[in-house]
């Protein structure tokens, strides 16, 4: 078996985030989402993952490389529009080859992993199988119908009216039955490929089409809420170490790592939580529920349920709690320059659909 993990795309609901880097990069307790999915593909057993990438392939290429580090072989196959995640496999073809595949969507959060499904797969192999959980609203999702025994009846992508709770996770299994299906599909109302209607497609022509539902931890990392919900049920799970120079003036509670190089200095930390190599922290309380990136600066702060990546600086603000803090963003007070700024309170100096809430 191969893997096809998909990691173009445009991003739009992480924005600004994804005006700077792709949207599988995004830190999740101090690692990137797309590392959670290699790793989970490796355990498959799986060492051949083709990955999709757009425009900002050598983002990816940077932090994946070759693969080897997760004991794989990393092909990157690019796109040059996200046209649909069918439009993936099409351009995948010859990487997969006449071999079964595993699909994974490249934000998709699945920390207990897929192995039961993948042993239902390669032991039954239908031309598909999909993996489903019941939501409270399927809106969002591609929406599945199963009958009474279980077999896959209809499957709808984001439908306004929804047949069933069913929602599909980023996770297929496919025989290479998928090729033709995909090929004989035309782009949907929104103008994608859409790997849903390709599945469709099977069932409709006769393929056996399984669904398997998921109980484990899930999360589709496409909006910003659920970032900062994975990232506290990750960072729950975390096995406490510190590596780095803690002082006798500072109090470690809890689940915390505080990685090699990393400073803490007067200040208090709450786990879960993550300081990342090189950060200094002083004079604050940082935790629970919160993940510092690499070479970050925090003084005189407190936050909790944040993220913040490499090289932030943070300093004298308090009540910081959900937040998510770009690389080498700076938050502090107003530079004290009156003559500048007269009575001005806030100074704000921030990118493109950028949300920033203040106290009144
Ligand atoms: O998360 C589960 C949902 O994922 C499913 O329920 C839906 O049926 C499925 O269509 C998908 O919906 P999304 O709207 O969340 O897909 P998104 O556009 O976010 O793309 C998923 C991943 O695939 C993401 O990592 C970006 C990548 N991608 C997407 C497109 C459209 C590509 O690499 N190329 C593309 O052309």
């Amino acid at each position: 078996m191969k893997a096809l993990v998909l990691a173009g795309g445009s991003g739009t609901r992480l924005r600004p985030f994804s005006y700077s880097m792709p949207k599988q990069l995004i830190p999740i307790a101090g690692k990137p989402v797309l590392e959670y999915v290699l790793e989970n593909i490796r355990d498959l057993g799986v060492t051949e993952i083709g990955v999709i990438v757009g425009e900002r392939s050598h983002e990816i290429a940077d932090v994946i490389g070759d693969g080897a580090r997760f004991g794989a072989r990393v092909t990157y196959i690019p796109q040059d529009r996200p046209l649909g995640l069918a439009h993936c496999v099409t351009l995948a073809r010859g990487f997969l080859g006449e071999d079964d595949f595993v699909m994974y969507l490249g934000d998709n959060m699945l920390p207990d992993g897929v192995a039961d499904v993948a042993e239902d797969f390669r032991a039954a192999r239908p031309a598909a199988q999909v993996v489903v959980r019941r939501v409270a609203d399927p809106r969002a999702f591609g929406v599945v119908e199963v009958d009474s025994t279980g077999a896959v009846r209809g499957l709808a992508e984001k439908p306004e009216h929804p047949r069933s709770d069913l929602a599909m996770l980023g996770v297929y299994f496919f025989t290479p039955a998928i090729h033709e299906a995909v090929a004989a599909i035309g782009p949907s109302a929104r103008g994608e490929l859409e790997i849903t209607d390709a599945v469709q497609w099977l069932l409709s022509n006769g393929a056996e089409v399984k669904a398997s539902e998921y109980h484990g931890y899930w999360k589709d990392t496409g909006q910003i809420e659920d970032v900062l919900a994975c990232n506290r049920r990750l960072l729950g799970g975390l096995t406490p170490a510190v590596h780095g120079d803690v002082d006798e003036a500072s109090v470690v509670q809890g689940r915390v790592v505080v990685e090699p190089g990393a400073r803490v200095v007067r200040s208090r930390l709450v786990g879960p939580a993550v300081i990342g190599a090189g950060t200094v922290v002083e004079d604050s309380h940082i935790g629970p529920g919160t993940s510092v990136g690499r070479g970050c600066v925090l003084r005189g702060t407190r936050m909790a349920d944040s993220i913040v990546m490499d090289g932030a600086s943070i300093s004298r603000v308090s009540g910081l709690a959900g937040s998510l803090i770009g690389r080498s963003a700076v938050v502090g007070p107003a530079a004290a320059d009156p003559a500048a700024y007269g009575e001005a309170r806030h100074v704000l100096v921030v990118g493109d659909h950028t949300r920033v809430e203040i106290a009144a």
